[in-house]
């Protein structure tokens, strides 16, 4: 069964408090969100299998421990999840990239699918999903039930901010991925925007409102 996992480390609420603030530039805020990236990207890959390999130090042969196991690919949700392939990236940087298109309509409020390019066989690899937002969970529903349609049979979804009703969605659709979160927020407001949250995260990612 997968888990909720609240990734609430002190520089991460203190890097995040930030992030919330409105008077915050666009270049800040993408520097903070790839270092919470990297921050919560330590949290994600905890249970990586690894395995003893043998090396030689310049004195010796000794045992060191290697990642093994299944290949990443991360897979940001377009647009605002670009801002967290960064930081995973500089922790796995073999790892390749999946991308999905949505935007959530603004009257139904329900994402709408424009663009997905996965590299091939999903079933192998291990598959981390990055938003930095969950509000009503439906752009991240939407976008794991298309990896599984896609074949991805281990997923983890990373998200920097969510609305305890979206998280309840999230979790009744999809009971097996595990959810790493660094905040869990109060409520939604009427157009379904994250309270108190940070705004719209791919505007003030990339300056466009
Ligand atoms: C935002 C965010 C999530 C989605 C969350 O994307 O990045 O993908 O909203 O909302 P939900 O949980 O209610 O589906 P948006 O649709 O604003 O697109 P953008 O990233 O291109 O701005
Ligand atoms: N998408 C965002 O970017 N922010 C919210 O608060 C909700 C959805």
């Amino acid at each position: 069964m997968g888990q909720v996992h609240v990734t609430d480390h002190p520089l991460i609420q203190h890097k995040l408090t930030i992030m919330r603030k409105k008077d915050t530039t666009s270049m800040e805020f993408r520097q903070l969100a790839t270092e919470i990236s990297i921050l919560m990207g330590y949290e994600v890959t905890r249970e990586m299998p690894t395995e003893e390999v043998e090396i030689e130090t310049p004195l010796e042969v000794t045992k060191g421990v290697e990642i093994s196991g299944k290949k990443v690919v991360l897979v940001p949700i377009l647009r605002a999840g670009l801002g967290m392939v960064d930081g995973f990236s500089e922790l796995m940087p073999g790892a390749r990239v999946g991308h999905i298109g949505l935007y959530r309509d603004p009257e139904t409020l329900k994402p709408v699918e424009y663009y997905c390019k996965m590299p091939g066989s999903l079933k192998d690899r291990q598959v981390i999903v990055l938003d930095p937002m969950l509000a009503t969970g439906g752009s991240l529903t939407d976008a794991v039930s298309l990896l599984k349609e896609r074949g991805a049979e281990h997923i983890q979804a990373v998200c920097i901010i969510g609305a305890p009703e979206g998280i309840e969605v999230f979790k009744k659709a999809h009971p097996d991925v595990d959810l790493y979160i660094a905040a869990i927020d109060r409520q939604l407001n009427d157009h379904a925007y994250i309270l108190p949250g940070l705004g719209d995260a791919g505007d003030r990612l990339f300056g466009t409102k």
